[in-house]
C-alpha cells in the first residue's frame, strides 16, 4: 500500500447496490495473538487489512509459521523461537499488546515496547498490566520496553475492571487460559469481539465461560489444542457502508454481515429517517433524500453505541436537517476528523466529550487528510455527499480497517479513484 495514496471523491451519487461484509478486525487480531497458545489453528473469513499483516508478522517475529489463502490463515505455532516483540512492530500496530498475555503464558516472559500512544489520545494500557500483575507477572519498564517475568507460575485470580476495556479482557482471558486455578473477570468487555475469542478458546480446550451478567470464569488448563475458526462479521464496517448509503440517500443490502451485533446502530439509523431490514446475515437500509437530526448519540461499552460507528455517523449527521449531538466517552480524543469536516462545509462545535453538529443542506468537496481509522472513513462518508471533488489523503490509516474500500464503493456506484 503506496503511504502516499490518495482517494479521489466525485459526490453526489446515490449509493445502491449489495456488498460483501468481510471478518471483523477486532476478532481476528486477538484470535491471531490467541493462536500462539493453540499449536495449530485454521482461521476463516479473516479480512486482508494490513493491521491484519502486521499480527502476522509479529507470529513470524516469534517463531511461528503462517500461511494465507484467501480468507483463510493457518497457524502453527508449536516451537516458538522469541518472547520479545520489537519497537518497529509493535509500532506498526498499537493493539500489538494484545499478544503479551499470550506470550507471557507460552514462554513464562515476554518483552515489548511500549506501545505508541495512537490519535485516538494515550489509550494507556494500566489496566492490561495490573490484571496482569495479579494472575503473577512481574512487569518492569526499561528503555521504553516492558519485561514481563513470570517468576513461579501464572496463578489464577478475580480481576474486576474499573472500565470494561476490550484489550485488557483480552490479554486477562489469554494469560488465564493455561494459569493455575481459577480466574473470574468482573466488569469484562462484553463486545461480540470477546465473545467470539470465548469460542475460539473453548473449541481449542479452553474451559471459559460467560455467567449472564457477563462476568468471564475461567478454570485454567494445562494446554490448548488445535482448532478451525470463523471469524464473526465485522459490524464497524457493516456499520461504516449503512452511513456511506443514508448520506447519499441510497439503498443497500449487505450481505454476511451479523445484524444482531448492531442492534445499538440500527435506532440511530431509523432516528435519521433510514428503513433498515435485517434478515439472517443480511442487512438492508433505504434512506430518505435528507437524514433527520439525531438527538443525542453516546458511544458506550457494548452493547451501547460503538465508539468506533461515532465518526461515520457524524459524518451523516452533517447534512441533516437539524441540530445532532453526540458525547464520545470511550475515547479522549476522538473528533479529530471534526476539522476536517468542517473543510467541506460541516458545521460542528466540539465542546470536550460534546460535539454538536448543525446539519447543513449541502457539503462542497474538499482536500482532506484522514487522522485516523474510523475519522478516515467518516471523511469518505461526506465526501460522498458532498457537492463537487475531494481529495483524500492519509488513507493507510482507513485501509489498516477496510478491506476494498474504494472497490466496494464503486461497486455501490460512488465515483471514488484510488491515485
Ligand atoms: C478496542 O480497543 C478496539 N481495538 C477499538 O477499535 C475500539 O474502539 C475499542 O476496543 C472500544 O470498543 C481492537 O479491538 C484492536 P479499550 P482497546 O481497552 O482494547 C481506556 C478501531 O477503530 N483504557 O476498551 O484499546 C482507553 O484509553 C479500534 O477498530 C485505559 O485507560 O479499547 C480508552 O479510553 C479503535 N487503560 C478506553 O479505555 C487500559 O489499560 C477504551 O479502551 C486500557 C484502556
Amino acid at each position: 500500500m503506496a503511504k502516499y495514496a490518495k482517494y479521489i471523491i466525485e459526490g453526489g451519487k446515490r449509493l445502491s447496490g449489495d456488498i460483501d461484509i468481510h471478518g471483523a478486525k477486532n476478532s481476528v487480531l486477538p484470535v491471531l495473538a490467541a493462536s500462539l497458545l493453540a499449536g495449530r489453528c485454521t482461521l476463516h473469513n479473516c479480512p486482508d487489512l494490513s493491521d491484519v499483516a502486521a499480527a502476522c508478522n509479529i507470529l513470524r517475529h516469534l517463531g511461528c509459521t503462517l500461511e494465507r489463502e484467501n480468507d483463510n490463515i493457518s497457524v502453527s505455532a508449536s516451537d516458538l523461537t522469541s518472547c520479545t516483540i520489537p519497537e518497529s512492530l509493535m509500532r506498526e500496530m498499537r493493539s500489538s499488546v494484545l499478544f503479551l498475555g499470550a506470550v507471557v503464558a507460552r514462554c513464562g516472559r515476554a518483552k515489548v515496547s511500549m506501545p505508541g500512544g495512537c490519535e485516538l489520545g494515550p489509550r494507556p494500557i494500566d489496566l492490561h498490566l495490573s490484571s496482569l500483575e495479579k494472575l503473577g507477572v512481574t512487569i518492569e519498564e526499561e528503555y521504553g520496553y516492558l519485561n514481563c517475568i513470570v517468576r513461579d507460575r501464572l496463578r489464577g485470580a478475580t480481576i474486576s475492571l474499573p472500565f470494561p476495556s476490550v484489550g485488557a479482557t483480552e490479554n486477562i482471558m489469554l494469560a488465564a487460559c493455561t494459569a493455575e486455578g481459577e480466574t473470574v473477570i468482573h466488569n469484562p468487555a462484553r463486545e461480540p469481539e470477546i465473545i467470539d475469542l470465548v469460542n475460539f478458546l473453548q473449541k481449542a480446550g479452553a474451559k471459559i465461560n460467560v455467567g449472564e451478567n457477563g462476568t468471564i470464569y475461567i478454570q485454567g488448563v494445562k494446554s490448548l489444542r488445535p482448532l478451525e475458526h470463523t471469524i464473526i462479521p465485522d459490524r464497524i464496517e457493516a456499520a461504516t457502508y449503512l452511513c456511506c448509503a443514508a448520506i447519499t440517500g441510497g439503498k443497500v443490502l449487505l450481505r454476511g454481515a451479523a445484524p444482531g451485533h448492531l442492534t445499538a446502530v440500527f435506532p440511530v439509523l431509523d432516528e435519521a429517517g433510514c428503513a433498515i431490514r435485517a434478515a439472517g446475515g443480511t442487512i438492508e437500509l433505504s434512506a430518505p433524500e435528507r437524514p433527520r437530526a439525531l438527538r443525542m448519540v453516546r458511544t458506550m461499552p457494548y452493547p451501547g453505541f460503538p465508539t468506533d460507528a461515532q465518526s461515520p455517523m457524524m459524518a451523516l449527521s452533517c447534512i441533516a436537517d437539524g441540530t445532532s449531538l453526540f458525547v464520545e466517552n470511550i475515547f479522549e480524543n476522538r473528533y479529530k476528523h471534526a476539522g476536517e469536516l468542517a473543510r467541506l462545509g460541516a458545521r460542528i462545535n466540539i465542546e470536550g466529550r460534546v460535539a454538536m453538529v448543525e446539519g447543513v443542506k449541502k457539503l462542497h468537496g474538499g482536500g482532506l487528510v484522514c487522522t485516523d481509522l474510523r475519522g478516515g472513513a467518516a471523511l469518505c462518508v461526506a465526501a460522498l455527499a458532498a457537492q463537487g471533488l475531494s481529495e483524500i489523503s492519509q488513507i493507510s490509516h482507513i485501509e489498516r480497517g477496510y478491506q476494498d474500500f474504494d472497490k466496494n464503493l464503486r461497486s455501490l456506484g460512488a465515483v471514488i479513484r484510488k491515485v
